[in-house]
């Protein structure tokens, strides 16, 4: 087999080529292989295809994570094409809610996150000859959780014929570290060859400056700025999110229309811009286009996420302009929930970013912050994801898996012993794991939904009590990414704002999740869903994603109907109320009481004081609110919570004390598994005695 295979001439010119041979060999001959190089070497696109021609996937199929959706599909696209293969036939990729293989599926590109799932259905991965752990110096929570489940399982010798291969694939350093962890398993490295890029601090933001509309209007300048006065090459700029892309990108094409190239353009050869966003929820035939050469003469700019650092490579890229900043979901213990946060990035990002521009030839970097900036504000490293968000859904996957005791499981980096706990509080609060951190039959239902569990258990409360149709929508809505279109301009962000307001006023029960509900309803019944979009302000393939979100997920409830392990209930309300209130279940922890003015305050304990978002439809009506409860927290210049739903006290009022039951010494012996009958006992008479004592305190008042 591997004496025709043939690669593209551009395939051998990757720096991973001259060490194909070797790279077998060392799969080969190894359990646990790490394998290093400077992103755009090729490790992603051709290691796969060399094990493959190798005949590797004999006893078994290649699988390779990726912390990020877009990168699997993208990179599955790209390996078929170089393979001149049909995609989802022998190649294919898997992501959450999207499926593209077939049985032929011989390499497959997935997300660590669906990895983890289907580690969850069969531990011993016996579809698999090797299984590849990418981009591992991203230090993605489900990718760290991967290399310490197969550590344990050392290749997966049980229930196995042949053990399963394991490679770690990593852009950047700690891959001693890595392979110390792996039982110090050889390291593979790929020698790269880099040009020099020149770095440039611009000062034109400071460490406050963290409202998005200053650092857009900087970055567009600058990219301006690189455009007329630098000779040809693109740009590449790093921005933080979607709606911030999308707001640059409309400044960029504006101010590049006034462009006279007669005058205004040193390089002569330089004859338009061609403006090209990039994020994660962006849909995939327009992702093609970043990677096409841009047409003579014109001059590609790109604005991506932190997605262009590592996860994927774009060819000709010469100018790098660099906001600084990331938007990062991080679990803060003041306020004791996940927030999604815009955060100088670190100091060895921030080179990552930089050498993008010199893969091909020396390039330039433009930061626009202050070398003040990169000293006070950026920390050296990026902290790795599992020390800084909710683990719930990771522990509860892991107690399925048979880890109990989850503080000593095998962690690249250990997470604080705080957050382990705060992941078992929130589980225990759920109902997902009993005092004795054992799942519970509820918990075990739970992981069968690739959703947060909060969600996960409003669902199963509304189909117990037959109103699914309501929650599956709105599940499906809050798993894709912006439903509702927010255009920068003025004028039309007043006409979008007028048809979302319609869309509420019509939803029946002015809240968030009904509003979702309503444009997933009116979408579905519509005969042209995607005018009916268009002239909403809705983005149409969003609610397209969700209608295939919806439809998996009744799959999977249907499942758990037909089995029987969904008891039938009844409450005596109405449909709208019997909603919400199951909405309540899995968002009594996110629960807040207006306090002063328009603000709340959150009822867990920590008494954060939040505000409504203004992409609520609650927004500007707090004054006739009480009681609500939210989705998420985005923090900017104040603490917003979005997607908010009022509720009366009486729905969680049974509920909030489940929120301080238990307390941080009992749970730590939950996890430890120390825990015996014995002192169970002891906690309950405890308690009882508290309880007790709290009540003739309460009559006596
Ligand atoms: O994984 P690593 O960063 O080492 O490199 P890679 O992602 O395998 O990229 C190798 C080459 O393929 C680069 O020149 C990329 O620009 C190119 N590539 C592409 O053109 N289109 C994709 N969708 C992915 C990679
Ligand atoms: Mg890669």
């Amino acid at each position: 087999m591997s004496g025709q295979v043939s690669y593209s001439s551009e395939a051998c010119k990757l720096p991973i080529y001259q060490f194909k041979k070797e790279l077998v060999k060392a799969v080969k001959d190894n359990i646990f292989l790490v394998v290093t190089g400077e992103t755009g070497s090729g490790k992603t696109t051709q290691l796969p295809q060399y094990l493959y021609h190798a005949g590797l996937s004999k006893g078994g199929k290649i699988v390779v994570t990726q912390p990020r959706r877009v990168a699997a599909i993208t990179v599955a696209q790209r390996v078929s094409q170089e393979m001149g293969l049909r995609l989802g036939d022998e190649v294919g990729y898997q992501v959450r809610f999207d499926d593209c293989t077939s049985k032929n599926t011989m390499i497959k590109y997935v997300t660590d996150g669906c990895m983890l799932r289907e580690i969850l259905a069969d531990p011993v991965l016996t579809q698999y000859s090797v299984v590849i752990l990418d981009e591992a110096h991203e230090r993605s929570l489900n990718t760290d959780i991967l290399i310490g489940l197969l550590k344990k399982t050392k290749g997966a010798s049980h229930g196995r014929s042949v053990p399963l291969k394991v490679v770690v694939m990593s852009a950047t350093l700690e891959t001693e570290k890595l392979s110390a962890f792996l039982g110090h398993c050889p390291v593979f490295s790929i020698p790269g060859r880099t040009f020099p890029v020149t770095e440039k601090f611009l000062n034109l933001i400071g460490p406050k400056d963290t409202e998005s509309s200053l650092y857009i209007k900087e970055v567009v300048k600058v990219a301006l700025d690189v455009h007329t006065n630098e000779r040809a090459g693109d740009i590449l700029v790093f921005l933080t999110g979607q709606s911030e892309i999308q707001k640059a990108c409309d400044m960029l094409f504006q101010k590049a229309e006034a462009i006279d190239y007669r005058y205004d353009v040193n390089d002569s050869s330089v004859e338009g811009l061609l403006i090209l966003p990039l994020y994660g929820a962006m849909p995939t035939d327009q992702q093609k286009q970043i990677f096409q050469p841009p047409p003579e003469g014109i001059r590609k700019c790109v604005v991506a996420t932190n997605i262009a650092a590592t996860s994927l490579t774009i060819n000709g890229i010469k100018y790098i302009v660099d906001s600084g900043f990331v938007k990062q979901l991080n679990h803060s213990p003041r306020v004791g929930m996940d927030i999604l946060e815009v955060v100088p990035i670190s100091k060895s990002e921030a080179q990552q970013r930089a050498g993008r521009a010199g893969r091909t030839s020396a390039g330039k970097c433009f930061r626009i912050y202050s070398k003040d900036f990169w000293e006070k504000c950026m920390p050296e490293y990026t902290i790795p994801e599992i020390q800084r968000t909710s683990l719930t859904a990771v522990i509860l996957t892991l107690k399925c898996l048979g880890v109990h005791d989850v503080i000593r499981f095998p962690y690249l980096d250990r997470p604080e012993e705080r957050l382990i706990l705060t992941a078992l509080k929130q589980l225990y609060q759920y109902d997902a794991i009993d005092r004795r951190g054992q799942v519970t039959s509820l918990g075990k239902l739970m992981v069968e939904f690739p959703l947060h569990p909060g969600l996960t258990r409003a669902l199963l409360k509304a189909a117990a009590l037959e109103c699914e149709d309501l929650m599956l929508p709105v599940a499906a809505m809050l798993s894709v990414e912006n439903i509702f279109i927010r255009p920068g301009q003025p004028e039309t962000q007043k006409e979008a704002e007028q048809k979302h307001r319609q869309i509420a006023s019509e939803a029946g029960s002015c809240n968030d999740f009904a509003m979702l509900l309503n444009v997933f309803e009116k979408c579905k019944a519509s005969d042209s869903p995607s005018a009916w979009c268009r002239e909403n302000w809705i983005h149409w393939r969003a609610v397209k994603s969700a209608l295939s979100v919806d439809t998996q997920l009744r799959v999977i409830l249907h499942r758990l109907k037909q089995q029987g392990v969904i008891e039938k209930e009844k409450w005596d309300s109405n449909r709208s109320e019997v909603f919400r209130r199951c909405l309540c279940l899995g968002y009594f922890t996110n629960v807040a009481r207006r306090s002063i003015g328009k603000s709340f305050c959150t009822m867990d304990g920590h008494g954060s004081t939040v505000h409504i978002h203004p992409s609520s439809v609650l927004f500007g009506m707090e004054s006739q609110l009480d009681w609500v409860i939210f989705h998420d927290v985005l923090a900017t210049s104040r603490m917003f919570v979005r997607t908010v739903c009022p509720i009366r006290y009486d729905w969680v009022k049974d509920l909030l004390p489940k929120l301080h039951e238990v307390d941080v010494y009992e749970l730590s012996s939950v996890a430890r598994e120390e825990v015996t009958e014995e002192e169970v006992a002891k906690w309950e008479s405890r308690e009882a005695a508290k309880r007790q004592a709290e009540s003739s305190e309460d009559a006596s008042k």
